[in-house]
């Protein structure tokens, strides 16, 4: 099974098929914020994804839509709600904290 690497904290998880970033970034116990519970509507969870990037789901017109109202995004951003795990590559992610999204 693929794995997840949450920075800073340099944590890793087991990856599920199918389970979204902001799912498995809970599990593993990491604070991450999740304001409209995975609707893509609030953008407070906002993250970087430094690798594996094949291995999640793509961005969607929601997502994208989303993304665009929040400061400080990148080509690297994504909302962990919303992108999903496809089992096919490790994955490195960075949570951005409270002063991202809204
Ligand atoms: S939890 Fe609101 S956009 Fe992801």
């Amino acid at each position: 099974m693929p794995t997840v690497t949450i920075m800073p904290s340099g944590k890793t998880v087991e990856a599920a098929e199918g389970a979204t970033l902001l799912q498995i970034i809970m599990s593993s116990g990491e604070e991450i914020n999740h304001k409209c519970e995975g609707k893509a509507e609030c953008g407070s969870c906002h993250i970087f994804v430094h690798e594996g990037r094949k291995g999640i789901s793509k961005v969607a017109r929601e997502e994208n839509e989303r993304l665009d109202s929040i400061v400080g995004v990148g080509s690297k951003s994504r909302l962990a709600c919303q992108a999903k795990i496809l089992g096919t590559e490790n994955i490195k992610v960075e949570l951005l904290g409270f002063s991202s999204g809204f």
